[in-house]
């Protein structure tokens, strides 16, 4: 287990967990003969895997192993996803089945937490239809998983606790990692943004960045362990470092990272790019550990959709990025991601979103069909497009993502490229 940083910032309420992790690990061990095991479950964004570890790192500190059977689990831990309604429906099948595992095994504590929880009505939903859930917690408090566990684990009452606020960047919380080689390193929480569509500044709260001493550790210790590829989160990386009182931003704390020593890479997501410097580009060419790759999402290519997106930047202005990130790194590639059946989308908005993707040539699209979240401004708006349009806009889109990514692959032919193995294939 690593720490994920110095006890620097951990104030009296880290100490206070790690109090009730101890307790926590003596209910256990008088309860159980072996080690009780936790199956941990993370639906969403990477934001929402690296949180998965630290949750990993504090039920490690209170004793529990980990395992892949949902049978074998002493502990349940969903860590849920709101941005689209599918991943909602997906957390509430797989909650729902859980009710015959804790028939089988009543002592099994099922725990739901993360982007969903934050969402009141799904927080009275969980309460009132899925007794068998035996702790909710929202984004804000989740470092205060021993306290909940153990609240609930000496006798109390099921716990609920999703506050709108709380802090957010809590340092010191413990690491579980899986990957050995991918790290994952969150250098922000929140959203400042608030596109219209998006649900993720309502249960994630506002934009914290954390201080460049801190990333840098934890780079540090990543490398010390034998990361090769670290992945800087955020959901906006490139306003990294706003409001906080050192001076810095992303590009100056990637080229911090670039010029520690190892054998590593270094991968950053998501740019916004009504924030994508020349700065950014600049130190992005410059350092030789930094991936080509920019996922940069445009969301649509319609002036007048991006307006009500509230986006703040037009299919000029993104293209006119793209160009410049060519100018400075002819090999880039550009991955992005696409909304289609935005409120009032016509069909001369998607040829300009249709048009933008061919002229951008990515090299991957992620394509989702707009999903309404209730509490955002889109969800109000008049005009929602008819689900038989959405679908066939959607297949259109699909099918000229499909074409240009085997045109894209096929431009490394005949070079030698160093490559990183992540996985072997299943399929011999
Ligand atoms: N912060 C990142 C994105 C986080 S959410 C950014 O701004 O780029 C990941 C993606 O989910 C978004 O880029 C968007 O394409 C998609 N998304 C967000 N809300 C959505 C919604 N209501 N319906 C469909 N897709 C949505
Ligand atoms: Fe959502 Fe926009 Fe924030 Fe991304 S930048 S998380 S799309 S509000
Ligand atoms: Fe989903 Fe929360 Fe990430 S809503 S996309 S898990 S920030």
């Amino acid at each position: 287990m690593e720490r994920s940083t110095q006890l620097q910032n951990a104030d009296n309420e880290l100490e206070q967990q790690f109090g009730y992790a101890e307790r926590v690990k003596q209910i256990l061990c008088s309860r159980y003969e072996k080690q009780p095991l936790a199956f941990v479950h993370t639906y969403g964004c990477q934001q929402n895997v690296s949180d998965s570890e630290r949750l990993k790192g504090l039920l490690e500190l209170m004793g529990y192993g980990f395992t892949d059977e949902l049978e074998a689990a002493d502990l349940v831990l969903y860590n849920t996803c709101a941005v689209r309604e599918h991943a909602e429906d997906r957390v509430f099948g797989n909650v729902g089945l859980l009710k015959a595992c804790k028939r089988k095994k009543p002592e099994m504590t099922v725990i739901v937490c993360g982007c969903m929880t934050q969402q009141t009505s799904v927080a009275d939903k969980i309460k009132r239809s899925y007794p068998y859930v035996d702790i909710l917690f929202g984004t804000h408090v989740r470092h205060r998983l021993p306290e909940f566990l153990y609240r609930r684990l000496s006798g109390g009452e099921r716990v609920f606790e999703n506050p709108d606020t709380g802090e957010s960047l809590v340092e010191g919380v413990p690491l579980h990692r899986d990957g050995t080689f991918k790290a994952w390193l969150p250098i922000m929480q929140g959203c400042n943004n608030f596109c219209t569509y998006c649900i993720v500044p309502y249960v994630r709260g506002r934009e914290h960045s954390r201080e460049q001493s801190a990333v840098i550790d934890e780079a540090k210790r990543l490398i010390e362990s034998g990361a090769k590829e670290i992945m800087l989160l955020g959901q906006n990386v490139n306003s990294y470092g706003r409001g906080n009182s050192e001076k810095t931003d992303f590009a100056a704390l990637l080229r911090a990272v670039n010029a520690l020593p190892g054998d590593f890479r270094i991968r950053f997501m998501t740019s916004h790019p009504k924030d994508c410097s020349d700065e950014l580009l600049l130190a992005m060419s410059e350092c030789e550990k930094v991936e080509k790759h920019l996922h940069l999402p445009v969301q649509c290519g319609s002036d007048r959709l991006l307006k009500i997106m509230n986006r703040h930047y037009d299919t000029a202005k993104y293209m006119s990025l793209i160009e410049k990130a060519r100018a400075l790194m002819p090999d880039i590639s550009f991955t992005s991601d696409i909304i289609v059946g935005f409120p009032d989308e016509r069909d001369e908005d998607f040829r300009g979103t249709i048009d933008l993707v061919k002229r951008v040539g990515y090299y991957s699209l992620f394509t989702f069909i707009y999903s309404k979240r209730s509490g955002t401004p889109a969800a109000k708006m008049e005009n929602q497009v008819p689900e038989d349009v959405v679908k066939d806009r959607f297949d259109r889109l699909l099918a000229l993502v499909q074409e240009k990514g085997r045109k894209a692959s096929s431009r490394f032919e005949g070079t030698v490229q160093e490559i990183l193995v992540e996985e072997e294939s299943r399929e011999k």
